[in-house]
């Protein structure tokens, strides 16, 4: 990354945890639990193997499985986290999943207390700020997510601000997760949902009508219809865009035809995000590097991108630029 760029200050509102964990720390963390991995998770230069985006989806899931203990949670948070200060990031907003837990046998609080235990070690250790959204997964099921929605809040732990949808967009229509968004949203989590990534502007449109949604994870296909482009810089509805992903998973051809530009230009409020990135080779100081050398950002476009993701936090980030590591009451 270029000084200048380093320089920046980063924040990232847009990172699923299970899919920050490297191929190599996967590997280390079945080793240490005594597992065998699927053969075909890896390609031959040892990246993680898949060919779209729900083929993305299932070799997710299969290297989530590896990460099994409180103290795996520990060592995959705290390394994500470690490797973001070294590029600049002040905070970052982790999207978590109950689930993945729950399926490999981990139970809730052991699963939370081990991703806090990375927050406070990497706070302590590099002044960076984690905090994490709980994350349901549309295509488990509707009666799953109400279930994880109902379990995130009962939980009631001091760094869970923020409640997320992810999966498959298209097969499974956001209209009917709207119980699991107001137990979440009524128990005063800020939401955000997947939309607008594998479908177009109507998946963005319902996503809209969940109850507590401020934010829209990904939402670049808003392009396809300028009245909701319209809407969201109105309503200043937050997009957590991640370039390289949407690249990578074919949702745009090139950076170049990247709407990252476009949106800014329209008003409406974005910030950069890695979404998962070892499976896309990027990190967040990349995207940071990539918005200003491919998608028209000035630096100071990259401070206020930073800005506008502080101010979209889902839990008060007052002065974690300035002094990271002075904050004792986040
Ligand atoms: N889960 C992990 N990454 C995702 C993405 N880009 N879209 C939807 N669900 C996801
Ligand atoms: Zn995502």
């Amino acid at each position: 990354m270029t000084t200048d760029v380093l320089s920046v200050p980063k924040a990232e509102l847009h990172v699923h945890l299970e899919g920050t964990a490297t191929p190599d720390l996967v590997a280390r963390l079945a080793r240490r639990n005594g597992i065998a991995l699927p053969d075909d998770l890896f390609r031959d230069d040892g990246t993680f193997a898949w060919v779209d985006f729900l083929d993305f989806l299932r070799s997710y899931d299969k290297a989530a499985s590896a990460i099994r203990t409180g103290a795996d949670y520990r060592d995959v948070t705290y390394e994500y986290l470690s490797a973001c200060a070294a590029e600049g990031a002040v905070y970052v907003e982790l999207i978590a999943s109950l689930d993945h837990g729950r399926h490999v046998g981990l139970a809730d609080e052991e699963h939370l207390a081990g991703i806090a235990q990375g927050i406070d070690d990497a706070r302590r250790d590099h002044g960076i700020v984690g905090r994490i959204i709980s994350s349901i997964v549309r295509n488990f099921g509707v009666a799953d997510c109400e279930d994880v929605a109902r379990r995130t809040v009962a939980l009631d732990h001091p760094y869970v601000v923020g409640f997320n949808m992810a999966g498959d967009e298209a097969g499974f229509p956001a209209g009917d997760y709207a119980r699991a968004f107001a137990i979440a949203a009524d128990a005063g989590l800020g939401c955000s949902v997947h939309a607008g990534e594998h479908a177009g502007p109507e998946s963005i449109r319902a996503a809209l009508k969940l109850p507590g949604v401020v934010r829209i994870s990904h939402g670049v296909r808003a392009v396809e219809d300028p009245r909701l482009v319209e809407e969201l810089a109105a309503r200043e509805i937050v997009l957590e865009v991640c370039p390289t992903s949407n690249v990578v998973l074919g949702v745009f051809p090139t950076y170049e035809d990247h709407p990252l530009g476009a949106l800014r230009a329209a008003g409406v409020p974005v910030t950069l995000g890695s979404d998962d990135p070892p499976y896309f080779g990027t990190t967040i100081g990349r995207e940071y590097e990539l918005a200003h050398e491919r998608l028209g950002c000035t630096l100071d476009d990259l401070r206020a991108i930073t800005e506008t993701a502080l101010d979209a936090a889902f839990s008060d980030t007052e002065g974690v630029v300035n002094r990271p590591d002075r904050r004792t009451d986040l």
